[in-house]
């Protein structure tokens, strides 16, 4: 874990502007989320909708992070063909420039959907909607060739029970229109990955048996298809413990998967406790994905909580995403760096992240029983800071007491794992119920939030039940 010192230089850096940020952490060879997936073999990406284009701060993070990008709305029928033949691809298409811009590739979302369907197709005589539907397929595929990773050429199509939606694709062709609108999608784009994506299919149910078996049938019949995309939208702390093995089952078809849409909603106000789970659960789905050789990336649905769908359609929840509503970095931004094998390191407000540890130390002191890793994350007002306690003796530490003194100017606002009095000066952070033992070699992470005055400093020095630790 890489110490970080963010000083009176790294503040005055940080109200310069995200961008400019973003851009000189990246200079600097610090990395981002996309850097240390690819270093796996994987990509990380988000959602991006055309209004999201011009949003500095969003876009700072969006082109420090990520290297896949799904148009949130702008490829969908009701945008690309809003009338019978009439079609409009300049929102997608501005989606897919900036997407170069930042060297991003683009997931194509999607061809075939009950939703965001405009009327003219769900009014067709059935005899007329699959020309209607190979159609816009053709046209759309075509238009994108070259420019799209992949296709969800359909999208949502199941029922909770495993039945296939009564839309009006099926009304006309029956099940065959998924086969249909592969093929199609594959003449007209041979180049790009056709997925098929849905949501609650993460972990093993009648639902992900329902397209278990329809991929299994279509591999059988040779129509094209290359992976199932998992939405992934959880519900905090309920991500399906089956979901690598559901993973590994559609990979064991010859087929990729994908995490296509990931959030986990939480109902707010949002505790910290509740961001630490949404840590958990994060590095949860990265680490799924990381173990099947078959899954090839992981997006968010949106860049951060103020982009999220969640608050306008789940009542009384949000915070769902890894950024908050001022893009700021939140604890499942640090566990989804560190299940990709990096560390955060830097206090840059776009967070980027570094796949090797930063050589300052904040934590000084004689060598003693305890060593004390130091990541902070700041902002022109306020930091978070997780601080990661590891046992370096030879006995097993029976409940502790973390000492130290914040710079003056930050004031503690909550905190996680620990409890930490008073707020501000010469504090301790004491033990929970369940991380005050540490055996020889045992870590435990805890961490605050704080305001700041202009110092985001970490503090200079830790003792552990009195005694120096070293940093590392
Ligand atoms: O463009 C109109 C605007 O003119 C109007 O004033 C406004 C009033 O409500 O609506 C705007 O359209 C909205 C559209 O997003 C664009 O912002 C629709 O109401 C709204 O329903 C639509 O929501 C989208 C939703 O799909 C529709 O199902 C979300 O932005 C989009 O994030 C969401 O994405 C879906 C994936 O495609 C599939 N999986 C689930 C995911 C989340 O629902």
């Amino acid at each position: 874990m890489a110490v970080a010192v963010a000083g009176l230089a790294a503040g005055a850096l940080l109200v310069t502007g995200l961008a400019a940020e973003a851009g000189s952490a990246s200079a600097a060879g610090s990395a981002g989320l996309k850097t240390l997936a690819e270093a796996k073999g994987r990509y990380f990406g988000t959602a991006l909708t055309q209004s999201n284009l011009s949003v500095p701060a969003l876009t700072a993070v969006a082109a420090a992070q990520f290297d896949m990008v799904t148009p949130g709305n702008e490829m969908k029928w009701d945008t690309t063909e809003p009338s019978n033949g009439s079609y409009n691809f300049a929102p997608g298409d501005q989606i897919v420039s900036y997407a170069q811009s930042i060297g991003a590739k683009v997931r194509g979302h999607n061809l075939v959907w009950h939703s965001q369907l405009p009327s003219w197709v769900s009014s067709l005589p059935t005899a007329q909607v699959q020309a209607a539907m190979e159609a816009h397929i053709t046209t759309e595929a075509t238009h994108y060739k070259g420019k799209v990773y992949s296709w969800d050429v359909v999208n949502e199509p199941f029922n909770e029970d495993g039945t296939l939606r009564q839309d009006a694709f099926y009304a006309a062709m029956g099940s065959g229109y998924i086969a249909d609108a592969l093929r199609t999608a594959h003449a007209a784009d041979p180049g790009a990955k056709l997925y098929l994506n849905d949501y609650n299919i993460e972990g093993e149910n009648a639902k992900s048996d329902a397209m278990y078996n329809l991929v299994s049938s279509l591999k059988a019949q040779g129509v094209p298809i290359d992976g199932v995309g998992l939405e992934s939208h959880f519900i905090l702390g309920q991500v399906p413990s089956t979901l690598q093995a559901n993973m590994q089952r559609f990979a064991a078809l010859g087929v990729n998967v994908a995490v296509t849409e990931l959030d986990d909603r939480i109902q707010l106000p949002a505790s910290s406790a509740n961001l630490s789970q949404q840590a958990s659960d994060y590095a949860a789905v990265v680490n799924a994905c990381l173990t099947v050789t078959g899954c090839v990336g992981v997006s968010q649905w949106g860049v951060g909580d103020a982009d999220s769908w969640i608050p306008g359609t789940f009542s009384g929840y949000g915070a769902a995403t890894m950024y908050d509503n001022n893009y700021q970095p939140k604890p499942a931004y640090s566990a989804v760096v560190t299940a990709l094998g990096g560390s955060t390191s830097s206090p840059s407000a776009s967070a980027s992240a570094s796949a090797s540890p930063s050589p300052s130390a904040s934590a000084t002191g004689s060598a003693g029983a305890c060593k004390v890793a130091d990541v902070v994350n700041a902002w022109n007002t306020g930091l978070t800071e997780n601080i990661t306690l590891t046992n370096t003796g030879s006995t097993t530490i029976s409940g502790w007491s973390l000492g130290f003194t914040l710079p003056a100017g930050q004031t503690v606002t909550s905190a996680w794992n620990t409890t930490i009095t008073p707020a501000s000066g010469t504090v301790t952070g004491v033990n929970l119920s369940y991380n005050g033992t540490l055996a020889p070699g045992a870590a435990t992470t805890i961490g605050f939030q704080a305001t700041h005055t202009g110092n985001a400093a970490a503090p200079a020095a830790f003792t552990l039940n009195g005694r120096s630790c070293t940093a590392g």
